[in-house]
């Protein structure tokens, strides 16, 4: 798994500093994005490995959340605004063509999965006992980690090469529409971040309870 990016010192960091950071590198913007999506993952993990016993209830929210409206904001974030922008520059040639369009395939296959998670984690969310817990991690397990897989991919080969060969103007109209999204950002990594590290604790102390 790559190394943290280095761009985690933007997260809580005031905001004309955020912008300026915007403003000098939008491709940081979709490093930062991907250390929540690497957080969701952890939060299946933990549901997942939790099965069928032990229930995050306030987890399993939080990953309702970000799996029904984040996930698909990335997704579109990287389609509309990204993707074209690599594939009008001239740089680029038919290898990264091919590892874009395999990138939207996962984007499109991940959605309908997604809702689909996010349907039987927002019952456990509520209370419910999970109607088939086997079958739930298996599918919990079928999504996250391939999602890993995604975003190390997008982290070694498509981020770099967007910091290439983007031109200065296409830097400065990615940096200028992502202004509205980077607040929210800011928002879901925090959440997320807070629901896995009390999710840890808590798994930690059933753990040494049960040891006990
Ligand atoms: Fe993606
Ligand atoms: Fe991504």
């Amino acid at each position: 798994m790559p190394s943290q990016p280095s761009h985690l010192h933007l997260v809580g960091v005031g905001r004309s500093d955020r912008l300026q950071e915007l403003h000098d590198d939008p491709i940081a913007f979709f490093e930062v994005e991907h250390v929540w999506k690497l957080a969701l993952c952890d939060a299946l993990e933990l549901i997942a490995d939790g099965l069928p016993h032990s229930t995050n209830e306030a987890l399993c929210r939080m990953a309702v959340s970000v799996l029904t409206t984040a996930l698909p904001r990335h997704a579109s974030l990287e389609e509309q605004l990204l993707f074209p922008m690599l594939r009008r520059s001239s740089s680029i040639g038919s290898d990264c063509e091919r590892v874009l369009v395999e990138l939207e395939q996962e984007h499109a296959s991940d959605e309908p999965f997604a809702h689909e998670i996010a349907e039987a984690l927002e019952e456990l969310g509520q209370g419910a006992r999970p109607r088939n817990s086997e079958m739930l991690g298996y599918m919990l397990r079928g999504f996250f980690v391939p999602l890993r897989r995604h975003v190390e991919w997008e982290d070694v080969t498509i981020l770099p090469l967007a910091r290439r060969v983007l031109s200065r103007e296409d830097k400065a109209q990615l940096a200028a529409s992502l202004v509205e999204a980077r607040q929210q950002t800011d928002t879901i990594f925090n959440s997320i971040s807070a629901a896995v590290a009390e999710a840890r604790r808590r798994a930690a102390d059933e753990a040494s309870r049960g040891t006990h």
